[in-house]
């Protein structure tokens, strides 16, 4: 039996600011996604971000031998990129950036999708689907749901699209811890008999290719690419189950979608 923690009214206090935090670091990178700056420059710009403004630690910084504070993952890299000082940004790019940060004792993590410049009509609509995969998703959790309806419906709607979703690499519950139990799939799975609970908190993540599901690890132990070099996009979000709908921790100040849904 899995061991699935419900925050206390005093932990979800804290996972509140947390989430607050770490949605911030989005916000303020999006200022510097510019032409020719590179990827380690990013990391840079978020890592001091994280810590001198934010008191907090990036999660990712050494997390199983993770080499730096956030991933960024561009074109055909599926998750996990590695900021390279010798990867500028170059027009029509898009560029998954992951930020995950400990806040007093608590976790929190979200990435979303930037594009440089004039977008093709692919990646724009890859990127929105990406997003409305996630919002979906956010759009069915409340109490007594079972969870492997969330991978269902995102892979409905994304096969619809004629796209697919990446099966490797899932959500996961956080808090105390990074990744806790359960694992949250985005594909369609089988009911290990998971019920949502309202105080359970954890992330969806669903990461969206242009070509075929599969994918592949190069060598450095981390980039994850897609195994056609067909685009991949990623959008995430840490939430809370409330009474009737969730919370969304990781809420940006612009996002289209309010913090409290109603389900
Ligand atoms: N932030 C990623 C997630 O969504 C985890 C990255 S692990 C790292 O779960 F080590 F690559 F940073
Ligand atoms: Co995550
Ligand atoms: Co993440």
């Amino acid at each position: 039996m899995k061991s699935i923690s419900v925050k206390s009214n005093a932990e979800i206090k804290k996972m509140r600011t947390a989430g607050k935090l770490v949605a911030e670091v989005l916000d303020m990178i999006e200022n510097y996604i510019l032409h020719d700056i590179t990827t380690e420059e990013l990391n840079e710009i978020c890592h001091n971000y994280i810590i001198q403004k934010q008191k907090s630690i990036p999660a990712c910084l050494g997390y199983n031998g993770y080499p730096k504070s956030i991933c960024t993952s561009v074109n055909d890299v599926v998750c996990h990129g590695i900021p390279n000082i010798k990867q500028k940004l170059k027009e029509g790019d898009i560029i998954n950036i992951d930020v995950a940060i400990i806040h007093n004792g608590y976790y929190s993590d979200t990435s979303k999708m930037f594009i440089l410049g004039s977008p093709s009509i692919l990646s724009k609509r890859l990127c929105h689907v990406a997003k409305e995969s996630l919002y979906l998703a956010l759009h069915l959790i409340k109490p007594n749901l079972p969870l492997y309806k969330i991978g269902q419906e995102i892979e409905k709607y994304v096969k619809k699209q004629n796209f697919s979703v990446v099966r490797e690499y899932c959500g996961h519950g956080i808090g105390k811890n990074f990744h806790e139990d359960p694992q949250i799939l985005h594909c369609d799975n089988q009911d290990q008999g998971i019920i949502l609970k309202p105080g359970m908190t954890f992330t969806i993540e669903p990461m969206i290719n242009a070509g075929s599901n599969q994918v592949r690890c190069m060598k450095d132990g981390w980039t994850v690419k897609t195994k056609d070099r067909s685009l991949s996009a990623q959008y995430e979000h840490t939430i809370l189950v409330t009474k009737n709908g969730c919370e969304i921790l990781t809420l940006q100040e612009k996002e289209n979608i309010s913090a409290v849904l109603y389900n």
